[in-house]
């Protein structure tokens, strides 16, 4: 590939360019600042990988999203979600062998030490579980010091299998504490997804045996969520791990990015929003018209990607499962219905084509989580839950780099010159 020429004034500078695997162009800026004394402004990183990875692969343009070069569409289908934590995890998928043995590992590690609920009960009832997530997770450094050395390759992978276990029971501990009802503990038995759904929705007075159709379907959920490139929670946990933090508060930084609702929090939003509107009765193009007020802040929540330009393939495998899942399971939810209107009208309006702006993962996700029963302040954990495996190998994947260097930006100042301090009594 020919390098690059870089062009500041009178000085010129080459910089090397190189290709990804899906020819993808890099031009690596690193020496700029140290030959010109110039720095790049990327707002939002847009333009910038930060390093590379070879965990998912994404064409925005086309719709594409690979893990370690798998579509996501096959693996949505065919694959269970331990295998894709483990093909993220490791960069080939298991024989049937090593499946078997990472499933009994993590299956060895889902209880919490008992005393972990004592943090759970120091949340108010109302805690928003993906803030009790977020504490839980770091709190798990506290309990497994042996475990936290990130350039240990076997302690890594210990505590990487403890987060994959622990986390569902966590994520259900949250709920159980939020609605007043005893915790339920694993079941090693059951699979990855019924075990959790048991903690869910089990009581004492009643166990609870998903329907299939749950199982199956929260299991592609997670699937879809796994990974996806340097999205703004897995740059949060690369950030974090680049200056050596253990794993728990790499992810658990994670878990805080994941929140907001230009994010993860998204599908929470998209939920509220389409109640909102049939509780107002508001007209969808009244609400089309808002979200392209440029003095009103209202976005269409679910719509619009900063990579995706085209389609966002996990939203079409979402809106066909969720019309699925939905007659499969005997719901009639007027959302869907709306749902598809609000897409509908919103792909044909010029605003929204002209911008590229695609219903993305979050907009028909809600929908499915809600008629499998879980409350909406859920919705965002349960993408957490989902995208574990993916922050947990790209952690791993930079942790074990050694071109790995401390993310440490630069800016561009553009506050006070100096000036001398005033006393207080002549301010
Ligand atoms: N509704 C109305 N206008 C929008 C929307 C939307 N949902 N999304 C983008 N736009 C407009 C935006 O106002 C801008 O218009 P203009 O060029 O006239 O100023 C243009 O489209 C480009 O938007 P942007 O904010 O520069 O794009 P971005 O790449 O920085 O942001 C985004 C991407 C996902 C944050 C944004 O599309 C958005 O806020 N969407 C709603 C929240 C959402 O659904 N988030 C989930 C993202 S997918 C899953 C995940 O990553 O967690």
């Amino acid at each position: 590939m020919p390098d690059a020429v870089f062009r500041h004034e009178e000085d010129e500078l080459t910089l090397p360019a190189y290709v990804g695997t899906e020819g993808e162009i890099g031009v690596d800026i690193g020496n700029l600042r140290a030959s010109l004394g110039v720095v790049t402004v990327d707002r939002g990183f847009a333009n910038t990988a930060e390093g590379a990875s070879s965990v998912s692969y994404i064409n925005g343009e086309e719709g594409i999203l690979r893990y370690r070069g798998y579509p996501i569409e096959q693996l949505a289908e065919q694959a269970s979600f331990l295998e894709v934590a483990y093909l993220l995890q490791y960069g080939e998928l298991p024989t049937i062998a090593e499946l078997g043995a990472y499933e009994d590992a993590i299956t060895q590690h889902t209880l919490l030490r008992e005393d972990v609920k004592h943090l759970f009960e120091a949340f108010p009832h109302s805690a928003h579980p993906m803030q009790i997530l977020a504490s839980a997770t770091s709190a798990l450094a506290t309990y497994y010091p042996d475990a936290l050395d990130p350039l240990d390759v076997e302690a890594v992978d210990i505590s990487s299998r403890r987060l994959i276990a622990k986390t569902p029971t966590m994520i259900a501990w949250s709920y159980k504490y939020g609605v007043h009802q005893p915790y339920v503990y694993p079941d090693n038995d059951l699979d990855y997804a019924s075990s959790f759904l048991r903690m869910m929705f089990a009581v004492p007075a009643e166990d609870y045996v998903a329907d299939p159709v749950v199982t199956r379907t929260l299991n592609m959920l997670l699937i879809l969520h796994a990974d996806h490139g340097q999205n703004c929670s897995a740059s949060a946990v690369r950030l974090v791990g680049s200056g050596q933090a253990n794993i728990f508060s790499s992810v658990a930084a994670g878990i805080h990015a994941l929140s907001g609702p230009l994010h993860g929090g998204a599908n929470q939003s998209v939920l509220e929003m389409l109640t909102r509107i049939v509780e107002s009765g508001d007209q969808i193009e009244t609400v089309i018209k808002k979200a392209k007020d440029k003095d009103d802040p209202f976005r269409l929540m679910g719509f619009g990607h900063r990579i995706y330009k085209n389609f966002d393939p996990r939203a079409q495998i979402l809106k066909k499962a969720a019309e699925d899942v939905l007659t499969a399971l005997g719901v009639d939810d007027p959302l869907l219905d709306l749902a598809m209107e609000l897409e509908g009208i919103a792909l044909s309006d010029e605003y929204f084509v002209e911008r590229k702006l695609y219903p993305n993962v979050d907009f028909y996700s809600g929908i499915i989580y809600r008629a499998m029963g879980f409350p909406t302040d859920m919705f965002t954990v349960l993408f957490a839950m989902g995208r574990l495996p993916g922050w947990i190998s790209q952690w791993r994947e930079l942790s074990a780099d050694p071109d790995t260097k401390i993310f440490r930006p630069r800016q561009l100042y553009t506050g006070s010159p100096e000036r001398s301090f005033v006393p207080r009594q002549d301010r």
